[in-house]
């Protein structure tokens, strides 16, 4: 009888042991997706590479920068799709503004600048979790909290770029 219970503790010792390394052989990458949907901003995702910039007028009146974590901007650079599982998109913004000090410079009214940040969107690959929304998990933050969204509601107005697995930006070289 203690025979048994001593292979059954080493059993299940085993699959702890198996469990733990699961979850650091999965990457970082894997770490950072659950972070954002734990509520955390994924740490470092202000260092990621560039992909794109954009200027958007009316109610959102930003500049914004479109980043990737490895997995994506590799994806982006071998021109391969679908991204990869693990793949991470951030969108970051500013508000939209003219530059006073620069435009001293210049000497008339040209310069606009970021100025406040508005929000923070992230779209995360994994194709079997979210296999009901193209593959992607969408999440938003501000001042580094969630926001509550529709996820259906970002998707939808992806799904126009489906052919281009479901990302509007284009790598700018
Ligand atoms: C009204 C349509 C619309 C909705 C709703 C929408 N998006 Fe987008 N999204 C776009 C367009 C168009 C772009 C590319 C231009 C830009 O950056 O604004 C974009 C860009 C992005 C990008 C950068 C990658 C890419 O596709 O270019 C992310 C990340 C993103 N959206 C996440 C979200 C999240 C998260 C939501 C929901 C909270 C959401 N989007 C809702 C239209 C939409």
């Amino acid at each position: 009888m203690k025979q048994i219970h001593i292979l059954l503790s080493v059993a299940a010792l085993a699959v702890s042991v198996g469990g733990a390394m699961t979850v650091s052989a999965a990457g970082a990458d894997a770490d950072k997706s659950s972070m954002i949907f734990g509520g955390t901003l994924p740490p470092g995702y202000r260092d990621w590479k560039l992909i794109s910039v954009a200027h958007e007028e009316g109610n959102l009146n930003d500049l914004r920068a479109v980043l990737g974590n490895d997995a994506a901007i590799n994806a982006y650079r071998e021109g391969k799709l679908p991204f990869p599982d693990g793949a991470i998109i951030a969108r970051i913004a500013w508000r939209y503004v003219p530059s006073e000090e620069n435009n001293k410079v210049f000497g008339h009214p040209q310069s606009f600048v970021a100025g406040p940040p508005t929000n923070v969107q992230f779209m995360v690959k994994d194709s079997q979790k979210y296999a009901s929304t193209g593959g992607w998990g969408f999440a938003q933050f501000s001042d580094g909290k969630p926001d509550t969204i529709s996820v259906q509601g970002c998707f939808s107005c992806h799904v126009p770029v489906k052919d281009r697995d479901f990302i509007f930006t284009r790598y700018s070289p």
